[in-house]
C-alpha cells in the first residue's frame, strides 16, 4: 500500500485522469473532424471521376470544337484509332499525363480544356501547322514508353532496333525523340478516306 500510494498518490491519479479523459475527448473531435475531412476528399474525388468521363472521351475530344475534327478524323485512320488488334488509344493517351498520376492528369486536362476554350472563342484563326509543330515538341517519348515498354524485343529490322535502342537510351536527343520518325503515328495525314 505504501508503495502505491508512493508512486501513485490519489491527486496525481485524478489529474491524471482528468487530463486523459480531455485527451481522448480531443482525439475523439479530431478522429471526427479527420473522417469528414476524408468523406468530403472522398465525395469530391468520386464527382470529379463522374465529371472528367464524358468530356474525356474521344467523341468529345474530337468534336466538342471543329477546330478538332481533322484531329479525330487523322486519329481513326492511324494505327491507334483503329488497328488489327482492334485496341484503340484514346486522344487524353498521348496528349494528357498519365491515369495513373491522377492530379497531374486532372489539372492537365483542365488548363488545356480551358485554354482551348478560350482560343475557340478569343483566339485568332486555327493554325494546324504550328499548333501540329508545339505538339510535336512537347510529346515526349515516355508518352510513348508508357505502353511501348518492349521496344527492344519488337522483331524489326537491325536499323528499327538499333533506333529503338538510341531511343530508350537518350529519349532527349531530337533524333531519338519517338514522333521524330513516326511523325503519323497518333493522326495519319497522308492516306485519305476517298481518293481525289
Ligand atoms: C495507351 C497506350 C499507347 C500509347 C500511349 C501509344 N501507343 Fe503506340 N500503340 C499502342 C497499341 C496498343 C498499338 C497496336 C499494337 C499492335 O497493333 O500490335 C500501337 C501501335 C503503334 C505503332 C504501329 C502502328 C502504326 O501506327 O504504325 C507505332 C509506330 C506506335 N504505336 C508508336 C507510338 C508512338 C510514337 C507513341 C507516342 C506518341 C505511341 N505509340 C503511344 C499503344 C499505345
Ligand atoms: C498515339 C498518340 C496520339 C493519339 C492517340 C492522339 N494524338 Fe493528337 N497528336 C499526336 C502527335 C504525335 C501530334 C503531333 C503530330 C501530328 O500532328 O500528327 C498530335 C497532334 C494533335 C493536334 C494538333 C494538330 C492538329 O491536327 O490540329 C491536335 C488538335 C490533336 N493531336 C488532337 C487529338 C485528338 C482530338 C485525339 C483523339 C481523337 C488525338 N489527338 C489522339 C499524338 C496523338
Ligand atoms: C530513328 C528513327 C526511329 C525512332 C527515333 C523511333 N523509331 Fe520506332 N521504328 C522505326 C523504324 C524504322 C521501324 C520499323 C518500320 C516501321 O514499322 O515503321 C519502327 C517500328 C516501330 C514500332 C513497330 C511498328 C509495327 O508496325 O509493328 C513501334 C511500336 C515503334 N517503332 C515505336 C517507337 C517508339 C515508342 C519510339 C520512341 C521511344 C520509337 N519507335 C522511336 C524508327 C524509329
Amino acid at each position: 500500500m505504501f508503495f502505491l500510494s508512493h508512486f501513485y498518490p490519489p491527486c496525481y491519479t485524478a489529474a491524471m485522469s482528468k487530463r486523459l479523459v480531455k485527451w481522448v475527448g480531443s482525439a475523439r473531435r479530431k478522429i471526427a473532424t479527420f473522417a469528414a475531412g476524408l468523406l468530403f476528399a472522398m465525395l469530391c474525388f468520386v464527382a470529379l471521376n463522374w465529371a472528367m468521363g464524358p468530356v474525356s472521351t474521344n467523341e468529345y475530344c474530337g468534336s466538342a470544337c471543329h477546330e478538332m475534327n481533322t484531329s479525330y478524323q487523322t486519329w481513326e485512320l492511324s494505327g491507334h484509332g483503329a488497328n488489327i488488334h482492334g485496341v484503340t488509344v484514346d486522344c487524353i493517351d498521348c496528349h494528357l499525363p498519365p491515369h495513373e498520376q491522377y492530379f497531374r492528369h486532372v489539372t492537365a486536362k483542365a488548363y488545356a480544356g480551358a485554354k482551348d476554350l478560350y482560343k475557340h472563342h478569343f483566339g485568332p484563326d486555327y493554325d494546324r501547322e504550328t499548333i501540329r509543330q508545339k505538339v510535336m515538341e512537347h510529346m515526349q517519348n515516355k508518352t510513348c514508353v508508357h505502353c511501348h515498354d518492349n521496344l527492344t524485343a519488337l522483331p524489326g529490322t537491325s536499323a528499327a532496333r538499333l533506333a529503338h535502342m538510341a531511343a530508350v537510351e537518350a529519349p532527349q536527343a531530337e533524333e531519338n525523340k519517338c514522333v521524330t520518325c513516326h511523325e503519323n503515328a497518333g493522326h495519319e495525314r497522308e492516306k485519305k478516306l476517298f481518293s481525289p
